[in-house]
C-alpha cells in the first residue's frame, strides 16, 4: 500500500534569497514555517559585504522569522577582503559567495577577474571559510556553466583545503565533477530536477520558470535527478527560491528567479515518491547538509499528508512556480 503520511526532520534549504524589507516580510516566514534553516544569499543592493551590513541583515531576518524554529546561515558577497575583515566575520557566516560580474540578478558588483580575489581565497583556505560559487561564465547562455567547470577544477586543485560549493548545478558535466574532487560539493534546485529549456521557451514563454542558470537539456535534468534521488553524499538541496514582484517577471526584460520556497518540500515528497526514493529524501534535504556544512539546525518535524492541495496563484505580488497546479502532498503539521 502506498504511504498516506510522511515526515521530514529539520529540512534545510542551502540556497535562498530572502531579499529585504516588505519582500522579506512576505517570503521569509514562508520558508521558516517548514524549513529549520537556510543559507541566505547576500546579493542585496548594496550587497552584504561588511560586518555592519551583515549584522543588520541578520537582525532583520531574525526579527522577521521570530517565533519559528529557523536558523539563518549568513553569507558574504565576494570582494577582496583583508585578513582582519575575514577574521571579524568568520564566526558569523557559513561562507562567502562568489558572483562573477554581471551573470545574474544583482551581480553588477561581482568579481570581474578572479586574480583580484586570489589573496582572499588563500586567506579563506587558511581560516577555514567556505567558498560558494555561482559558476557561470559570460559565454553563450546554454554553455555558461560548462565553460566555468575548468575554474572549479583549477580552484579545487590549487586550494585543496578550501571547501567549495558549486551552487545550483544544472548540467550533467557538473554532476560528474562532484566525484572528482574531495573538496567540492553542490546544491541543486527543485526546478532543475523538473524542467528543461523547453518548459521555459519551447511553447508560450513562461517567465515564472526563467532563472539563472537557465534550465538545460533533458539529459542534464536526468543526471541531476539521478544524483538527487540517490542523495549523493556531497549534494544538498538549495531551492534558489528567488522572488521578484509580478511586474518584474511579467514584463519585457523579465527578471531571473523562480519562487519555490512555500511549495518546494511538498513537491520534493511527490517527486521522490514517484521515483520510489522517499527513503532518500531525508538525506537530500537535511542530513547531507548537516554533514557537508557541519551545521546543527533546530529540531523540527514536518508531517506531510497525501491529500490533494493546490499551489496558490500568488503570495502577495509574487507568483510561485506552477501557480494553480494540483499537488499530491500537503504539509499537515509542523512540530
Ligand atoms: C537569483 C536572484 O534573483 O537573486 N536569480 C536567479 O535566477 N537564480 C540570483 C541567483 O542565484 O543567480
Ligand atoms: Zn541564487
Amino acid at each position: 500500500m502506498s504511504k498516506r503520511s510522511f515526515s521530514l526532520r529539520s529540512p534545510l534549504d542551502m540556497h535562498i534569497h530572502f531579499r529585504e524589507g516588505a519582500m522579506m516580510r512576505r517570503v521569509a516566514p514562508l520558508s521558516a514555517e517548514t524549513f529549520a534553516g537556510g543559507v541566505i544569499m547576500p546579493n542585496l543592493v548594496p550587497p552584504v559585504d561588511n560586518l555592519d551590513r551583515l549584522s543588520k541583515y541578520e537582525r532583520e531576518i531574525r526579527e522577521t522569522v521570530d517565533g519559528h524554529a529557523f536558523e539563518p546561515y549568513m553569507t558574504l558577497f565576494m570582494r577582496p577582503y583583508t585578513e582582519s575583515e575575514l577574521a571579524s566575520m568568520k564566526d558569523r557566516i557559513i561562507g562567502v559567495k562568489l558572483y562573477p560580474e554581471g551573470v545574474t540578478t544583482h551581480s553588477e558588483g561581482g568579481v570581474g577577474n578572479l586574480r583580484d580575489i586570489e589573496g582572499t581565497l588563500a586567506l579563506m583556505e587558511e581560516l577555514d571559510i567556505r567558498l560558494m560559487v555561482h559558476g557561470e561564465s559570460t559565454d553563450f547562455v546554454m554553455d555558461r556553466e560548462r565553460a566555468f567547470l575548468p575554474v572549479y577544477e583549477d580552484l579545487a586543485a590549487r586550494f585543496p583545503r578550501l571547501a567549495i560549493v558549486m551552487e545550483h548545478i544544472t548540467t550533467r558535466e557538473s554532476a560528474e565533477l562532484l566525484d572528482r574532487h574531495e573538496n567540492l560539493s553542490a546544491t541543486v534546485t527543485l526546478q532543475h530536477l523538473l524542467i528543461t529549456l523547453d518548459d521555459i521557451a519551447g511553447g508560450l514563454l513562461n517567465p515564472h520558470l526563467f532563472c539563472k542558470p537557465i534550465a538545460k537539456r533533458p539529459e542534464d535534468r536526468e543526471a541531476l535527478l539521478a544524483l538527487a534521488l540517490e542523495a549523493h553524499p556531497r549534494l544538498a538541496f538549495g531551492s534558489d527560491s528567488a522572488p521578484h514582484p509580478v511586474d518584474k517577471k511579467e514584463s519585457a526584460g523579465c527578471a531571473a528567479g523562480v519562487f519555490t520556497a512555500p511549495i518546494a518540500l511538498q513537491m520534493l515528497v511527490g517527486l521522490f515518491e514517484e521515483h520510489g526514493a522517499l527513503d532518500r529524501l531525508q538525506a537530500f534535504v537535511s542530513d547531507n547538509a548537516r554533514r557537508i556544512y557541519g551545521v546543527a539546525p533546530p529540531e523540527k518535524t514536518v508531517v506531510f499528508e497525501k491529500t490533494g492541495a493546490v499551489i496558490p496563484e500568488r503570495y502577495g505580488d509574487v507568483i510561485p512556480m506552477y501557480p494553480g497546479r494540483e499537488l499530491d502532498w500537503k504539509v499537515a503539521e509542523v512540530r
